[in-house]
């Protein structure tokens, strides 16, 4: 058997599978008429280590149809890893079985690959090719990196806007990964418009298809009307992601086996099973993320050489109920709940232990709530903070043994990406919160959404007093687009790209503005673009 279930291939089962032609071990799986293009939802890589990286696509000949248009049989699809574009130097090769099980999804763990370059990969079946996509094997950890790119995208809800963000992402030169915070896809029923920032109504520019989603097929379906975008398509061909969930890929604001109308748990936990799986399959994950038991392993940390070690947190699914109700809402006393946690016992131990000296020079948290404090009033006078009580600030407990745990580390150089705001936002992070006169312990960008809320402009109505109001927000935009980081032993450099529309196809991109914070000196400096 060559073929383990794991789906991981060995370079000696490949090697022998290739001199002896054997395909024996795959006489479970049809071989293949599969009749149309079956790979309509394009393809991706993720996962990215020093030897190799996950290959993903999704047979699908009919996008339109839960199943794909294709019958409950497995298909056995062919995989090719070359050094160009061309393939004209095929490196490793190989076939994977797509089970109807998993929606005929297809996730190749490729390994034992050289270190630090570019890849290539493509999927063949029944005489069709996949498009090509580009993979990345990273550089080993403790080895010399002068510079990473990386970007920093989420939240693209399919009727508020088009993925032209996408499109230009897809254009930037040689990414090292893609991370994305969140919401990849929306769960609601379809909504013919969408209520922008000055209280009114604009008509969204397409519909979700199908209905509010509940079942394994509703949420297939979704993925698969979103992946069929070719401008998403094309930024998963252009370099490896790390994908992980908020709220939107189960259902509004959920926490842990809880949603938000006060559905039973054993009842929710059904639903987000069918969620989990379906998310697995239309990323492209790592086996170890296989659903088991109604759970997904989706904390997990990644290196690249002597420059950076990230951390990719899951802030949704072992965190303790929102305090004060939800929502935002004026500061209550139930946000210093001292037994409150927001990433659960085990991710906390675990990312303390992660986050040590001597690892690399800069440490990323990428995850998906803010985590600086944020009072939320539109004017000057009310006395009382208004607060967003899904994010890091209404968990105050947790949160101070995360900057308590970094301060007494000595961890200068710490990073945090974040999602989930639907606008864009740098700050830096002080040991006591908010404004006050103690040390400076890490710096977030919080990226813009690719679409959701639409046509967006500078800054919203009450955006100004809010910057009055916290100053160690140095920023807010409201304009859709994606974050670019450069990070180089000296620097981290983060660029907020802009679109100036989302309701047509087309727009222009800008850089808004740009900030650096350099090592062994925290605090941001701006230069605007
Ligand atoms: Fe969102």
């Amino acid at each position: 058997m060559t073929f383990s279930t794991e789906g991981r291939w060995s370079r000696r089962s490949t090697l022998a599978m290739l001199v002896s032609g054997a395909t024996s071990s795959f006489s479970m799986a049809q071989a293949g008429r599969v009749g149309p293009y079956p790979f309509r939802l394009g393809v991706a890589s993720g996962e990215p280590l020093s030897d190799g990286f996950v290959i993903w696509t999704r047979l699908s000949v009919d996008p339109a149809d839960p199943r794909g248009g294709l019958p409950r049989a497995p298909y056995t699809v062919k995989w090719e890893i070359a050094t160009d574009e061309r393939f004209t130097a095929v490196t490793r090769s190989g076939e994977a079985i797509a089970h109807p099980e998993l929606g005929h999804s297809v996730h190749v763990e490729i390994e034992g690959l050289p270190s630090g370059r570019p890849w290539w990969y493509r999927f063949i079946l029944d005489g069709h090719s996949s498009a090509t996509g580009r993979a990345r094997t990273t550089v080993p950890a403790g080895m010399p990196v002068r510079q990473l790119r990386l970007a920093s995208v989420g939240c693209q809800h399919f009727e508020q806007g088009y993925y032209t963000a996408y499109r230009h992402l897809a254009q930037e030169d040689d990414l090292d990964f893609v991370f994305h915070s969140g919401d990849y896809i929306y769960e609601m029923t379809p909504n013919e418009q969408v209520r922008n920032a000055r209280g009114g109504f604009t008509p969204v520019v397409r519909l979700h298809s199908g209905d509010a989603l509940f079942s394994l097929d509703d949420y297939r379906l979704r993925y698969a009307q979103y992946r069929s975008d070719p401008d998403l398509q094309a930024a998963h061909a252009a370099a490896p992601w790390f994908g992980s969930f908020d709220d939107h890929e189960v259902a509004n604001n959920w926490a842990a086996d809880l949603d938000q109308v006060g559905t039973p748990s054993d009842v929710f936990l059904l639903r987000r099973a069918s969620a989990f799986q379906a998310f697995y399959e239309h990323l492209p994950l790592r086996r170890t993320s296989l659903p088991r038991n109604g759970s997904i392993a989706m904390f997990r940390r990644a290196m690249f050489g002597d420059l950076l070690q990230a951390h990719f947190l899951d802030t949704r699914q072992f965190r303790s109920d929102q305090p004060c109700g939800d929502k935002v809402k004026p500061l209550c006393a139930d946000i210093e709940n001292p037994d409150a946690t927001i990433l659960g016992t085990a991710e906390e131990a675990w990312l303390a232990e992660g986050l040590q000296p001597g690892r690399a020079r800069w440490n990323l948290l990428a995850q998906q709530v803010m985590m600086m404090d944020l009072d939320r009033h539109t004017d000057d006078i009310a006395p009382v903070p208004l607060l967003n009580m899904d994010a890091w600030t209404a968990y105050r407990a947790p949160r101070q043994r995360l900057l308590d745990h970094i301060h007494a580390a000595g961890l200068g150089n710490v990073v945090v990406l974040t999602g989930d705001e639907h606008q864009a936002y740098a700050g830096e992070i002080r040991l006591n919160g908010g404004t006050s006169d103690s040390p400076i312990i890490a710096h977030e960008f919080v990226g813009t959404s690719i679409s959701t809320a639409g046509d967006g402009s500078d800054l919203r109505p009450g955006a100004a007093e809010i910057l009055s109001r916290n100053p160690h927000c140095r920023m807010i935009n409201d304009q859709r687009g994606y974050l670019l980081c450069t990070i180089t032993p000296e620097s981290w450099t983060s660029e907020f790209k802009v679109l100036d529309y989302v309701s047509r196809p087309g727009s222009p991109i800008h850089t808004r503005v740009r900030f650096v914070v350099e090592a062994d000196q925290p605090g941001l400096t701006t230069s605007e673009a």
